[in-house]
């Protein structure tokens, strides 16, 4: 009796707690999107009037406010090489704007039909129909993988289920989430005005021993790497002297770090990782020297 008691009241607790926090991001978005939506901006058309905080499969639509839109696009450095995906479209301004002001090509995916098919008309009525694709469909099922930029508006939970299939994308893909953070996955920049972003570059799976051909006189060099996300750390082995690398520091597919050689010189090392190859560059104060590696 106590213990089925004492279940009931678990339950009850949590879906209380359930209820508070879905409530909780509710009020946040509505307070978010007043204070930063502009009074101009155009919410549906004849065909169709979306409102505000309504429903959608995981989370409400609140649209971002357009400084933020430019913010996260500028952060993202998008440019007309681009194909932007916004997971999350609603009415297709995130995607809009990264064709109309940045160049880019876009997909906004949308789950809700008429949202979409909203979508779609903006970016006819932006002239940028050719460029701007809004799809009915869930994120968690359509295929984003060929995007270099991702953009989201989401809830903590989305982001973070999202996170190991952003994480197995090309290294070097930008992603940009307005209000939402990925957990420990640390942001490489942040974004404070007029809203709370996060931007992150994909890094490359680094993390093994690599070896490097023609890199030292003295025969084979190693380097051993350990990884979380975009954190390396490692040493190299030259002949028979190992040292910890320096500041190394890991941009999507690059790896900068620096060592100390024989003679006591710093040397500058840029890799950059395809899968289990590797090709580098080595900088000293009098030349560039040029090496390959491969993943052991
Ligand atoms: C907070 S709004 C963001 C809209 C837009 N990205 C922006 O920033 O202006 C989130 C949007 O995601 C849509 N949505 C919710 N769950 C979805 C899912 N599983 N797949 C696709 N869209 C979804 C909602 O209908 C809503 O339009």
């Amino acid at each position: 009796m106590n213990s089925q008691f004492g279940l009931y009241s678990l339950w009850a607790y949590s879906s209380f707690i359930y209820m508070i926090k879905k409530i909780s991001f509710f009020l946040f978005f509505l307070a978010l999107g007043n204070a930063i939506a502009q009074p101009s901006y155009n919410f549906g058309d004849e065909k169709y009037r979306p409102n505000m905080g309504q429903s959608g499969k995981d989370v409400i639509w609140i649209p971002t406010g357009n400084e933020l839109v430019t913010q996260m696009l500028k952060t993202a450095n998008v440019g007309p090489a681009d194909l932007v995906y916004d997971l999350g479209a609603g009415d297709g301004k995130i995607a809009i704007a990264a064709a109309k002001d940045f160049g880019a090509r876009a997909v906004g995916i949308e789950y809700n039909a008429d949202m979409a098919a909203l979508g779609q008309r903006n970016a006819e009525r932006a002239g940028v129909a050719n460029r701007v694709k809004i799809i009915q469909g869930d994120i968690f099922k359509e295929d984003f993988s060929m995007a270099t930029v991702v953009t989201l508006y989401l809830l903590p939970e989305l982001n973070f289920q999202l996170r190991p299939t952003i994480l197995k994308m090309k290294p070097g893909t930008r992603v940009v989430s307005h209000a939402f953070d990925m957990g420990d996955w640390q942001p490489d920049a942040e974004i404070d005005t007029p809203a709370r972003g996060y931007f992150w570059v994909v890094p490359a799976n680094v993390a093994g021993e690599w070896v490097l051909n023609s890199f030292d006189s003295q025969g084979a060099t190693v380097l051993n790497l350990s990884q979380k996300f975009q954190y390396v750390g490692g040493n190299i082995t030259l002949g028979k002297k190992t040292q910890p690398i320096l500041n190394p520091k890991l941009m999507g597919d690059t790896l900068l770090f620096s060592y100390t050689d024989n003679d006591n010189n710093l040397r500058s090392v840029r890799l950059k990782f395809d899968d289990a190859k590797a090709k580098g560059e080595e900088n000293s104060t009098y030349m560039v020297r040029e090496f390959s590696g491969f993943r052991r």
